[in-house]
């Protein structure tokens, strides 16, 4: 069994959320959490179209998709979304990997990958 618990964030277009999301519980995935966000990369919002124009402020909008996993490998998860999200445009997103210290699930106090798995 893996104890390595690993949280994943996916930042990108919000109009891809869907896709990745059924993607993701297509691997697996074991929880996520969503948030719409603004951000921008190395470009600073400039030079990236959103909904057709190109946008003149510095913050576009995206979603975040964090989620945290033990039995899922990591690079499934990657995989995936580099598979879904690439469009090879500019904004497509970015992906941040973490080794995360520890989880508990509030209801049973289970702690560590027994947080994160399914009981069954
Ligand atoms: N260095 C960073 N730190 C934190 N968030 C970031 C960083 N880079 C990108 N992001 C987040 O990811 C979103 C998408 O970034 P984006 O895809 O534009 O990255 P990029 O490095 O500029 O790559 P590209 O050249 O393909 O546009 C940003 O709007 C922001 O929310
Ligand atoms: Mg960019």
């Amino acid at each position: 069994m893996n104890d390595k618990i690993t949280k994943i964030d996916i930042i990108t277009r919000p109009e891809m959320l869907d896709e990745l999301k059924a993607a993701l519980n297509e691997i697996g995935v074991e929880g996520m959490t969503v948030s719409q966000v603004f951000g921008c990369g190395v470009q600073k919002g400039h030079k990236e179209i959103y909904r057709g124009r190109a946008y003149d402020i510095n913050l576009l909008p995206k979603v975040k998709v964090e989620t945290v996993v033990c039995e899922v490998p990591v690079e499934k998860v990657l995989n995936t979304a580099q598979e879904i999200l690439c469009t090879g445009e500019h904004g497509d997103g970015k992906i941040f990997v973490y080794e995360l210290a520890n989880a508990v699930r509030i209801r049973t106090g289970q702690q560590g990958t027994a947080a994160i798995i399914d009981e069954k």
